[in-house]
């Protein structure tokens, strides 16, 4: 194994609690409480991506999402951390009062370019020869591609595994439950069970691509983190299951029902899911764990979002 050096970032370990909902019992971990600013998913992966951003002596970089990506956000505050300026390639047009995510990238000063869904299908040709144009003025441009999902950036969610094993004894687990936008935390949470031969599903609850897209990008990543990394492991392809059918409405939308369980769940527990990936995620694991009174044997991560909240408050005050 030969696995790179990283920045630390995140406030680790998050915790594992065992909360309840509707009467049923279940593991939940609290990856939405990595840090403040920089709290979720991305700051695992970006630890490792910024490390490697300095060390290639980076002036600026450049990353990409959604209007509302808590990605971007999470990269811009993390940039700010280690004294690297940001460019965000946003899916989406500007608001006149920038709110949620949005403003926390305005309101560091972040050069923001906003694309259409045309033109954001090509992000990557884009951030890669605005790249070379800048190289060519001599700057150092440090690209992320999208939701800091490379086979580096995934190595934090290899970490995570060991992390939550540490908590847990994860042989009396039976599955771990996601949302997957990039396919990323899926990917390494996939690459950290082979890496510990652990038995145990991995289920990503897909918001943004379709099922066969996801499985792709998602066994592409973890296979090429092991390859990259030396890691002494193989992948099971059918310890990944994607729980499809739960972003229906779309990646930019979300149903009344789901709004409403939302509701339920924060008045109960205190916790509050967002619009794009775990209020998603959450719907597909009430239906087919919690229900079923398997909480305590699969295992719900909470991977951040709560400044999208703010960005939706229409539909969430809509309830
Ligand atoms: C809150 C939240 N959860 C989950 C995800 C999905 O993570 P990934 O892109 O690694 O699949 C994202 C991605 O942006 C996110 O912001």
């Amino acid at each position: 194994m030969k696995i790179p050096l990283k920045i630390k970032l995140a406030n680790l370990p998050t915790p594992l609690q065992k909360i309840s909902f509707r009467g049923n019992q279940f593991l939940i971990k609290r990856d939405d409480l990595s840090g403040s600013e920089l709290s979720g998913n991305k700051v695992r992966k970006l630890e490792y991506l910024l490390y490697e951003a300095k060390r290639e002596k980076a002036d600026i970089v450049f990353t990409c999402g959604g209007d509302q990506s808590n990605h971007s956000r999470a990269t811009v505050i993390a940039a700010a951390n280690v004294g690297l300026r940001t460019r965000l390639f946003l899916w989406g047009k500007p608001k006149k009062i920038p709110d949620g995510n949005n403003f926390i990238y305005n309101y560091l000063g972040a050069e923001t370019v906003y694309l259409n869904k045309q033109q954001y299908k090509d992000v990557n040709e884009i951030m890669f020869g605005e790249k070379l144009r800048l190289e060519k003025k001599g700057k150092r441009v440090y690209v992320i591609p999208e939701g800091g999902s490379t086979t580096l950036g995934i190595l934090g969610y290899v970490d995570f595994i060991s992390e939550l094993n540490n908590q847990f004894d994860l042989t009396k687990i039976n599955g771990i439950v996601c949302a997957a936008g990039s396919g990323g935390t899926a990917a390494g949470i996939l690459a950290g069970i082979s890496l510990l031969n652990l038995n145990v599903k991995v289920y990503a609850v897909n918001v943004l691509y379709p099922e066969n897209v996801i499985r792709k990008k998602t066994l592409q990543l973890a296979e090429g983190c092991i390859l990259d990394f030396n890691l002494n492991c193989k992948i099971k392809e059918e310890n990944l299951i994607v729980l499809s059918g739960y972003s229906t409405e779309g990646y930019k939308k979300i149903r009344l029902k789901k709004l409403n369980l939302i509701k339920e769940f924060a008045l109960e527990t205190g916790i509050i899911l967002d619009p794009a990936y775990t209020g998603k995620a959450f719907a597909a694991y009430q239906e087919n764990f919690l229900r079923k009174n398997s909480g305590l044997k699969n295992i719900f991560i909470h991977t951040g979002g709560l400044m999208g909240v703010f960005g939706r408050r229409r539909e969430y005050l809509s309830i």
